[in-house]
């Protein structure tokens, strides 16, 4: 394994972390990454991945496979040894440059994503232990996948807090991803103008973009298509089909996987889109890059937040995590541009908004009720 190569540059090198990468999400992600990523940024610099795992037999045999790729980017397997299970995540995580957390129970049909609170925080927590342990966090990104988003965060964040090493700023970069609902409201959008037969402004090939603002659960999630010129055509109760399709679209994945999992290749797919913007970032090739994820709200300060962060913060009696865009530079959240006020039409304003911040409230303290 090309490991030593790798720490004899560490500072030539971007070390992108996978843990939990023997899954579902894993992998695919972790094959995007390999097989993809190369072609996607220009760089100089070498790209390492390193994948970890506690299913030892199918992690060993998921980087053997993947080190048959021909693609420059280097790859190493982790996984947990019996002997000193420490040392496996130590090798895995020293000089990464970001982490990404796939590791966790997916939900089964009948489940939703707080059933698998319990068991999910208790990995994520013994996971964050090991990244305050053994990563630099002045400099470390980190992109939480498991579920359920809404509560983990809060999770992950109070134990950084418990340890005290929120002075790192790491709060400014722990993101958890959500793109997956917005990848949804695009592709769901575009298939409804398509079977429909409505003009939209899109080219054939050109796809839409529709903001989502909230949580990453039922109807925390909020689809903002007021602001998505390419729905302008559509009814009310159309948008209403739309909104409910994006909020419970996942249930459609776990009801087709009839019991063997729940999304994994387009939560790859959308995973993968956002952490091509931060290598971008990390490379240098951008200074600001725009994202949408579920962040901490209230360590922000009220430059960071703008307008947007404040207005919303006030508005929502100091809602204290929320996923909204943002804009992130290498030191992490820059400024929350997106105004709630200016930018939700009457519905969204007043009956979506209302629904999604009384059960997102719910779900961080559940996250804020956990074990420290
Ligand atoms: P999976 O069961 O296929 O994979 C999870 C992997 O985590 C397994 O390989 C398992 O061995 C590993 N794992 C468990 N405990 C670990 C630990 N302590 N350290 C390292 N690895 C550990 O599940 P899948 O389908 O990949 O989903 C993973 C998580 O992502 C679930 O919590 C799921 O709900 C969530 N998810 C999130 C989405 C999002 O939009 N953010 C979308 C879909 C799923």
């Amino acid at each position: 394994m090309p490991d030593a190569a790798v720490l004899q540059n560490k500072k030539d090198t971007i070390k992108i972390v996978v843990l939990g990468a023997a899954g579902g999400i894993g992998q695919s992600l972790s094959l995007l990454i390999k097989s993809q990523l190369y072609y996607m940024v220009k760089t100089e610099k070498r790209l390492h991945l390193a994948l970890y795992d506690i299913n030892k037999d199918a992690i060993a045999g998921v980087v053997a496979d993947m080190s048959h790729i021909d693609t420059p980017i280097t790859i190493s397997a982790h996984y947990s040894d019996s002997q000193d299970p420490n040392e496996s995540l130590k090798a895995c995580l020293t000089d990464a440059s970001i982490v990404l957390i796939p590791a966790g129970v997916p939900r089964k049909p009948g489940m939703t994503r707080d059933d698998l609170f319990k068991i999910n925080a208790g990995i994520v927590t013994q996971l964050t232990d090991s990244i305050i342990e053994y990563c630099d966090l002045k400099k470390l990104f980190i992109l939480l996948i498991s579920n359920p988003i809404n509560s983990l965060i809060p999770v992950i964040l109070n134990r950084f807090k418990n340890s005290n090493v929120v002075d790192s700023n790491i709060e400014k970069r722990l993101f958890g991803i959500t793109t997956l609902d917005s990848t949804r409201g695009a592709i769901f959008l575009k298939d409804m103008l398509n079977d429909l037969k409505i003009s939209s402004g899109l080219q054939l090939m050109e796809m839409p973009h529709v903001p989502v603002i909230g949580g990453h659960s039922g109807d925390t999630i909020i689809p903002v298509f007021s602001q998505c010129s390419a729905a302008d055509n559509l009814s009310q109760d159309q948008i209403s089909h739309l909104i409910h399709r994006i909020q419970y679209g996942g249930d459609e994945i776990v009801m087709a996987k009839k019991g063997k999992g729940s999304a994994t290749l387009s939560m790859a797919h959308s995973s993968f889109k956002m952490l091509i913007k931060f290598i971008d970032l990390l490379l240098g090739n951008s200074n600001d890059i725009t994202i949408t994820s579920y962040i901490s709200l209230t360590t922000l300060d009220d430059n960071e937040i703008a307008t947007g962060g404040k207005e919303l913060m006030s508005r929502i009696n100091n809602l204290k995590y929320f996923a909204i865009p943002t804009v992130v530079s290498i030191d992490g959240i820059k400024e929350i541009k997106f105004k709630i006020i200016d930018y939700l039409n009457y519905n969204e304003f007043n009956e979506l908004l209302p629904i999604c911040l009384e059960n997102l409230n719910s779900n961080i303290i559940t996250g804020e009720s956990f074990p420290k």
